[in-house]
């Protein structure tokens, strides 16, 4: 893929870019934190993406490249990564190191990027697109929040004080990763979204990545003497609000989570104890998270949104006919017709039944006044297509927010709302 928009090149990005674009974002990314000089984390993670990371390839980073000097301009990088939603793995690229050098700036060059790498998803069959950044700019690029992230309470570290036991958690080695990963199988066998890791995976998070990489995290294991039975993931060092973050934890067995809560929270606050800095737990977690259920009670934090593009609607209700087939089964509802058609404002899925059973779904062409035509079941804004099939937002929800999402009649909705649960996020991206 080459792009010439005159000034710039849109390119894939190359091994022999690494100094320039771990230049490039040191220089952009989290001015704020640096006051301006270079983020020396920021630059370890880019050196990392290109130099012995298990899953990305140079070829995952987009450069716009200045033509006069031959120089990137402006880079971005699409890290793929599978998730798992109710057993059906799902192919995923969360965007990260999104930038562009100051003097480049007003070129629209992040737009350019963008085409470029949703072009590339649509063509690679990657059905969705994440990203966090910032509030509202990416909505104008065809994102919308459709998945909720954080939202757990804080514990502060006067909860922890009370120094309970945790002899059973120690600090993760390479050995472990095998049995880290059979957890992540264990974990896609619940009702969460979930981002498995295998063990290559789970042996580089643990000790394959620079020192100084900013998305570095230290992994703990929850071992009895009787094996790996969970784990903690969080940051190596103390936010500026002196907070150790947590950004994942697990359990293979979930009856094992009121002592591995306690166990947990207690290693994590003892390591910072002593530091005079250290102010509590910065839990990244879904409120429902076991690891905060199980917590002492801490200060409530808003949920966060992760924005996520579709770009083949009918592609992801396709990929996920297992799931729907699934949910309609254990809700014991058939399909009287042979379709059900959902149409999007412009495009349309066609979901067909046989005996009552989904066992196809197409892309079709939308009609022209979906809210009116006989032969269409749903319609549903672009927007909330990734809420409801991401498990965002229920289609109760959906109706109450958005009056032009309508549905033809009662049974329906039946069918909708079975077919399309909440879901919690329990998903630490792969990056
Ligand atoms: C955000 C960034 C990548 C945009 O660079 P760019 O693609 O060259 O964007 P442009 O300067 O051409 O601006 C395009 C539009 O985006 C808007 N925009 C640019 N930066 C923005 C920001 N930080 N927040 C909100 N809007 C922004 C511009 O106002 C412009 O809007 P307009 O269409 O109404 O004129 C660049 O400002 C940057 O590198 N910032 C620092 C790093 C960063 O924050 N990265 C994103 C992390 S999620």
């Amino acid at each position: 893929m080459l792009t010439d928009t005159g000034h710039y090149t849109i390119r894939p990005g190359r091994a022999s870019d690494v100094d320039d674009l771990a230049r490039l974002q040191a220089a952009v990314q989290l001015q704020a934190v640096t006051g301006g000089a270079p983020h020396a984390g920021i630059a370890a993670w880019v050196e990392d993406l290109l130099d012995g990371h298990p899953t990305v390839t140079p070829d995952d980073f987009l450069v716009a490249e200045d033509t006069a000097t031959g120089r990137p301009a402006a880079s971005l990088v699409a890290l793929r990564q599978e998730w798992d939603l109710a057993g059906v793995r799902l192919p995923v690229v969360q965007v990260e190191l999104v930038g562009t050098t100051p003097q480049h700036r007003g070129n629209r060059l992040t737009e350019r990027l963008f085409a470029a790498l949703h072009q590339r998803c649509d063509e690679g069959g990657v059905l969705v697109q994440m990203i966090e950044g910032i509030p509202y700019f990416y909505r104008r690029l065809g994102y919308e929040y459709a998945l909720a992230n954080d939202g757990a309470p804080s514990v502060p570290a006067t909860a922890l004080a009370a120094g309970e036991g945790h002899a059973s958690v120690r600090p993760a080695a390479v050995t472990d990763a095998e049995a880290l990963a059979k957890i992540d199988l264990r974990l896609t066998e619940g009702t969460a979204l979930t981002c498995p890791r295998d063990a290559a995976t789970w042996r580089y998070e643990i000790a394959g990545r620079r020192p100084g990489d900013l998305a570095r995290r230290e992994v703990a294991v929850l071992d009895d003497g009787t094996g790996v039975r969970g784990y903690l993931v969080h940051s190596a060092r103390l936010s500026g609000a002196g907070e150790l973050v947590v950004f994942a934890a697990g359990c293979a067995d979930p009856g094992d989570w009121p002592a591995a809560a306690r166990a947990m929270l207690g290693y994590a606050g003892g390591r910072h104890a002593a530091a005079g800095e250290f102010t509590g737990l910065r839990l990244l977690l879904d409120p429902e998270h076991p690891l905060a259920r199980f917590g002492p009670p801490g200060v409530p934090a808003r949920q966060r949104g992760w924005y996520v593009r579709i770009g083949d609607p009918a592609g992801l209700l396709g990929h996920l006919l297992p799931v729907l087939r699934e949910r309609w089964q254990a809700a014991g509802l058939r399909w009287p017709e042979p379709a059900l058609t959902i149409d999007l404002y412009g495009r349309a899925a066609r979901l067909e039944f046989t005996a009552g059973e989904l066992t196809a779904v197409r892309a079709v062409p939308g009609v022209v006044s979906p809210a009116t035509d006989p032969a269409v079941h749903a319609a549903v804004p672009p927007g909330a297509l990734p809420q409801l099939a991401l498990g965002h937002r229920t289609v109760a929800q959906v109706l109450d927010t958005w009056p032009d999402f309508l549905l033809r009649d009662r049974l329906t909705e039946q069918f909708l709302t079975a077919a399309f649960p909440r879901v919690p996020v329990r998903v630490w991206p792969r990056n």
